[in-house]
């Protein structure tokens, strides 16, 4: 199976690392369904990409609702073909003392990015099982390798994605689908620097970089080029894994 002409869809891929991660994959001749609930950006890249050549398509889609996922992945089936391979990026972060988050902020958090991995890889699921092929990345994170003081619904969100890609490594792994999960360091992405702009962390990006072994902050491409890894024909003995992409830091 080659990148060329297979499809894809990386949810969360109108910015940041579903962006970066879409762009790798077009490099290589990939059709891409982006879903992502921010409509302008959506339109944007879609626009951008498509102008330089790409098949790309963009879906507002909020992954923690399983109609709009299931409606979105009919349209991409019809549109590029069966869906062979999944990034489920899409993920929203939550700060604040334990004592003080609420049910409805620790379901949010837990629906987008841990109910939004379980219902978009059961949506394009059928595909990859027809096809005895696939290849499924989910991008978790680092904190929940180490825990994270004031986020402890995002680290656990988190960490329930680990543990989702390992149940599903063994479940799929006999199908020819491969279920392998990124968690990043820290990168350097709307996200990331909101979360620096509001006062978040205790230190600047400068010390977390002085601090990380390859003395930088991560890039975009740092994640896309691990996912590309994972999702190449050639990384089928890969599955279950947890390949940490974070400079040294948290390993
Ligand atoms: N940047 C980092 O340092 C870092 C570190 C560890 C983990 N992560 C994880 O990597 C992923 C991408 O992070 P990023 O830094 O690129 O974030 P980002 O905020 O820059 O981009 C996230 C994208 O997800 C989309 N999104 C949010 N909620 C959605 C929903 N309900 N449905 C569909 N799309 C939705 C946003 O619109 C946005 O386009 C997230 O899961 C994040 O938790 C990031």
């Amino acid at each position: 199976m080659a990148f060329s002409g297979t499809t894809a869809i990386v949810t969360g891929g109108a910015m940041g690392l579903g962006l970066a991660i879409t762009e790798a994959l077009t490099a290589r001749g990939t059709k891409v369904a982006i879903f992502d609930i921010a409509a302008e950006p959506v339109q944007a890249q879609v626009a951008r990409l498509n102008e330089n050549g790409a098949a790309v398509t963009g879906h507002v889609v909020d992954v923690s609702d399983r109609a709009q996922v299931e409606s979105a992945v009919s349209k991409v089936r019809a549109e590029l073909g069966p869906v062979l391979m999944l990034v489920n990026n899409a993920g929203i972060e939550q700060f604040g003392k334990f004592t003080e988050i609420t049910d409805e902020q620790w379901d949010r958090v837990m629906a987008v990015n841990l109910r939004g991995p379980f219902i978009c890889t059961q949506a394009v699921l059928p595909d990859m099982l027809d096809a005895r092929w696939g290849r499924i990345v989910n991008i978790s994170s680092s904190s929940a390798q180490g825990g994270q003081a004031r986020m402890a619904a995002y680290v656990s969100s988190k960490a329930g994605v680990i543990g989702l890609t390992k149940s599903l490594a063994l479940e799929l792994g006999p199908k020819g689908i491969t279920v392998n999960t990124i968690p990043p360091g820290m990168v350097v992405t709307p996200m990331l620097e909101k979360a620096i702009a509001e006062g978040r962390f205790t230190a600047s990006l400068e010390h977390f970089a002085s601090i990380t072994p390859v003395r930088r902050a991560g890039r975009p491409e740092d994640i896309a080029n691990a996912a590309i890894f994972l999702c190449q024909d050639e990384s089928s003995y890969i599955t279950g894994q947890v390949i940490g992409v974070n400079g040294g830091r948290r390993t």
